[in-house]
């Protein structure tokens, strides 16, 4: 653990999409700042629609163009008013007379655009890794690989919550949090989730899977009481993959559908945000939804304090046993970023791993 929280967010790794924000959190013809791996990032919708992302530093005097203006197709500095497209290129240089224009060529000058991709909802940047500083692009192309798969909610699209908490701890700690199967019982302590006193014995079948590893599917846990008021068989399968992105893909019977996506972006060395987008297809839900939104915030606030307060303890120590079987899922987790740098380093395919196990907890 030590080593890995040394310096800047080098615990992340670089050549992946991360899940910048929700969607529904950007409207049209706007722009946000919004920092990922300790990089200023300026991402916005234009006026037909289309996600993009700059690098959120002026070329000209590093003025954030966060503090400009967007009008739906260009971006204005706040400084000296020079404009740039949605792909970072220069426009315009308002200060240059009519004969100096020639000599300055506006295409060379650029705020590193990020690769950006929009998908149910979500909007993805990838974070590559050839970041060469002002002016220059983050990873070039439309970035490698397939954004991490959200199944699809036939008819309904759009996610029902979309919330985003920021956790002041430790990148690692968080992806540790949201994979670890034994804290419910003391972090989520409610009436209608479990308690300490209704432990009972997991056994849970887990395969590799694309840069991760997936809880097959099965029937969930009966003790949890609000899993238990839903009707019809259920069905639900996990799916984890770096950076460190959490699906849940639950089915009711054979018509309804729930997607929970969860994911952590570092912002910067301890500071992380928590994205948690829910998406159901249950009309029930949508009418109980003045309901969810409040348990939802307090299950993510709880999970929220309890590393807040972890990196209390990190400030004084490096504490990190991981025992069979409920530590396991973070073992896989340090495995995995391991072996996608070795596989990196030594220009080789990745090899997941992750085994085909079962793994026995008590939660
Ligand atoms: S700093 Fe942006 S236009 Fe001068
Ligand atoms: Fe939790």
């Amino acid at each position: 653990m030590a080593e890995a929280q040394a310096g800047g967010v080098p615990a992340a790794p670089r050549g992946l999409w991360y899940l910048a924000m929700p969607g529904t959190r950007l409207r049209r013809g706007t722009a946000v700042h919004r920092t990922l791996l300790d990089e200023p990032v300026l991402i916005g919708r234009d006026r037909a629609g289309k996600v993009f992302a700059l690098r959120d530093i002026c070329p000209h005097r590093a003025m954030p163009l966060s503090a400009g203006r967007f009008d739906g197709e260009t971006v204005t500095c706040a400084y000296h008013g020079w404009q740039f497209g949605t792909d970072g290129v220069c426009r315009a240089i308002p200060s240059l007379v009519e004969d100096a224009r020639d000599s300055v060529r506006l295409d060379r000058i650029g705020a590193g655009p990020y690769p950006c991709r929009e998908a149910q909802h979500l909007v993805w940047v990838y974070m590559g890794n050839d970041h060469l500083g002002d002016g220059a692009g983050a990873g070039g192309g439309d970035g490698d690989g397939d954004l991490p798969a959200v199944p699809e909610i036939p008819a309904r699209g759009r996610p029902g919550i979309a919330e985003t908490l920021y956790l002041d701890c430790h990148y690692d700690d968080a992806v540790i949090g949201l994979i670890d199967p034994a804290h419910g019982a003391y972090v989520h302590r409610n009436w209608w989730w479990r308690s300490s006193k209704t432990l009972t014995e997991k056994a849970k079948r887990y395969a590799p899977s694309d840069l991760g590893f997936t809880m097959v599917r099965h029937a969930p846990s009966a003790n949890s009481r609000i899993i238990r008021m839903l009707r019809g068989e259920k069905t639900v399968e996990i799916g984890f993959r770096l950076p460190g992105v959490r699906v849940e893909h639950m089915t009711l019977g054979d018509r309804h559908t729930y997607v929970g996506v969860t994911a952590m972006t570092p912002i910067s060395e301890y500071r992380t945000a928590m994205h948690h987008v829910m998406y159901w297809s249950h009309p029930l839900m949508t009418l109980a939804k003045p309901l969810v939104v409040p348990v939802t915030r307090n299950f993510l606030n709880q999970d929220r304090t309890a590393m807040n307060r972890q990196r209390e303890g990190r400030k004084k120590s490096d504490a990190a046993m991981l025992l069979p079987d409920a530590d396991t899922p973070a073992k896989w987790y340090l495995a995995l970023k391991k072996e996608l740098a070795a596989a990196r380093a030594e220009g080789r395919a990745f090899r997941n791993p992750v085994p085909e196990t079962v793994l026995r907890w008590r939660s």
